[in-house]
């Protein structure tokens, strides 16, 4: 009987799934399953073909089900989760002092502005104080400067934030946060890498690799819910952790408030559409408002540009000028959730086009850096839609 099986599988099956794969690397789509479907179907002329089409058929639509169950079920638990977790904190919150290391006293020990926000007028927060030197104290102000999480903070809470970091090494192999632990810290990384895994029905899939520079650690803490995934050091870490309390007090509102801002709008914007959810979060932040009033010229053709676009309100005008000397055409009007500027940053090259603000615009922008950063998985759809350009 194996043996049986085993001649089937050599004689019809491989033949057909070694030039579906041939197909599959030298296409390499996107979207595999509907490739394959289509692939098959177009090449289904043998038996075998056509019971492997409608096997994938039938699988295809169980996966789709499948998936569409798990999001559901996950996005239960994690309500029931954060409610259990809120009810919990609320009530600490009503009972338990900070620790005793918060009300250390001292020539650096200073207070928060956040401390006396209307929510809190009579808790006094003394945020801890963890001795550097003048050399670490720059290295971490730099480190902080390019997250994006922290980017609204003034330079009197930064201070206060480079003080209560706590420098932390981990050996590779370190699994320093486990997926569905409560969380009471973040991490800076200086050095090294983490990678963050999420546990599935199919076992530990790896969904970011963390490198200096990044943070992690701050979903938990954000939004009072569980660990949300497990982060591993790939290799020996200086880190920087920055406790809950802290975090709460000096970053924490105004980082909700932005990221709830940007993320309904974000998700809506058809050319962020591909990108993971807690990518899409991670860009809230990276992300400043800019408004222009109708008339501005918003990028000028031939100009150097270091800025990308995305339009949440209002309409642009494109207009370009293809010979020199004659006036310049009209060639896109742009509007809620377009987004220009990307040619320049992903060609090194002058502005191939004008753009201003037919009526008043809200934008919001990205610096060169951060486009690269956030937006590199995103090239081959940026250069693909660009072609479409006349
Ligand atoms: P937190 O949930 O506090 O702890 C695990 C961390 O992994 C999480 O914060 C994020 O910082 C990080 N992480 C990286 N990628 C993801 C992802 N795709 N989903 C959730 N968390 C992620
Ligand atoms: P960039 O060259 O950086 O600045 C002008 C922008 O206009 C360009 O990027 C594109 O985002 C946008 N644009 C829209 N249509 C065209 C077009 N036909 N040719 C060039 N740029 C265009």
């Amino acid at each position: 009987m194996a043996q049986e099986h085993q001649e089937y599988i050599q004689q019809k099956v491989n033949p057909i799934l070694e030039n579906l794969v041939t197909q599959l690397l030298l296409e390499r789509p996107e979207q595999l399953a509907p490739f394959m479907i289509k692939w098959l179907s177009q090449n289904s002329k043998t038996p075998a073909a056509a019971a492997l089409t409608e096997g994938v058929n039938v699988l295809s639509e169980l996966k789709v089900e499948m998936e569409k169950l798990q999001a559901e079920v996950q996005g239960l638990e994690q309500q029931v989760a954060c409610k259990e977790e809120k009810e919990e904190t609320d009530d600490e919150e009503e009972e338990i002092a900070p620790p005793a290391s918060y009300f250390t006293t001292g020539p650096r020990a200073s207070v928060s502005a956040e401390a006396y926000g209307q929510w809190n007028p009579e808790r006094l927060f003394v945020p801890p104080v963890f001795a550097k030197t003048e050399e670490q104290k720059t290295r971490l102000a730099n480190i902080l400067k390019e997250c994006f999480l922290f980017a609204s903070i003034d330079s009197h809470d930064m201070a206060i934030l480079i003080d209560a970091m706590q420098e932390k090494v981990v050996e590779q192999g370190t699994r320093l946060i486990n997926q569905g632990d409560d969380g009471d810290c973040l991490y800076v990384i200086e050095e090294g890498q983490m990678n963050c895994f999420i546990q599935s029905s199919e076992g530990e899939r790896k969904v970011k690799e963390c490198v200096a520079g990044d943070l992690f650690g701050e979903l938990a803490l954000l939004y009072n819910c569980p660990r949300a995934a497990s982060v591993e050091a790939a290799q020996r870490c200086v880190l920087w952790e920055l406790d809950r309390e802290s975090f709460n007090q000096i970053v924490k509102k105004a980082a909700i408030s932005h990221r709830e801002q940007l993320e309904e709008f974000l998700e809506k914007v058809p050319l962020l559409q591909s990108m993971e959810t807690y990518e899409r979060s991670s860009l809230c932040d990276a992300l400043h408002a800019v408004s222009f009033n109708k008339g501005e010229v918003i990028v000028q053709q031939g100009e150097i540009g270091d800025t990308f676009y995305i339009l949440e309100e209002g309409t642009a005008v494109v207009t370009k000028v293809y010979v020199a000397g004659t006036p310049a055409k009209e060639v896109l009007r742009l509007q809620h959730g377009a987004y220009f500027g990307e040619l320049a940053l992903l060609n090194n090259e002058p502005r191939a086009a004008s753009v201003h603000a037919a009526t008043d615009c809200q934008c919001y922008t990205l610096s060169r850096r951060t486009f690269n950063r956030l937006l590199g998985p995103l090239q081959e759809i940026l250069q693909r839609n660009a072609r479409e350009y006349h």
